[in-house]
């Protein structure tokens, strides 16, 4: 009888604390819940997954060129070089020299929504109270 209830105790204790992480998953970083993505039409859950997926994407296809005094005419970049809505255009219109040269070619659409997430999820006016971004 005592082992069941400590069982019962435990798996009690098991699910509150999971279902805590959760909550703070979701509350994370202060970014956007969802991100509404023009091209495809559809709400975009701002998830780990997605950004954690767009952010190796970005730092691979996107840093390879945007970096630092790079010799490859790429302007430095970084995530809050644009705002929320000035990264949805990025993507949707596609107007930027290297969207139009074929250096985003070995990109697919999926890895492209990831990529849009990411930046989505730090643009300039997302605000991170943790991060010192509005301190200048
Ligand atoms: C092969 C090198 C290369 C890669 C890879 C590359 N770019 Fe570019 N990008 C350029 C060049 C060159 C320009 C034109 C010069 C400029 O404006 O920076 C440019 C321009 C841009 C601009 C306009 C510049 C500005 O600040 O207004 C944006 C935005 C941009 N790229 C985003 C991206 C994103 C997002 C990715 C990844 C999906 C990417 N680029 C990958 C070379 C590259």
């Amino acid at each position: 009888m005592k082992g069941k209830i400590v069982v019962i105790v435990v798996m009690a204790a098991v699910l509150v604390s999971s279902s805590q992480a959760r909550v703070f998953a979701n509350d994370e970083g202060g970014e956007t819940a969802y991100r509404f993505d023009p091209a495809t039409q559809t709400s975009r859950a701002m998830e780990f997954k997605n950004t954690w997926e767009g952010y190796k994407l970005y730092k691979a296809n996107c840093k390879s060129c945007h970096f630092r005094d790079n010799e490859r005419g790429a302007r430095y970049m970084n995530e809050d070089s644009r705002t929320m809505m000035g990264w949805n255009a990025v993507f949707y219109k596609k107007n930027v020299r290297c969207a139009k040269d074929g250096s985003w070619a070995k990109l697919s659409p999926q890895d492209l929504l990831y990529i849009n997430d990411y930046l989505y999820s730090k643009a300039y006016d997302t605000w991170d109270p943790r991060s010192n971004k509005s301190c200048g």
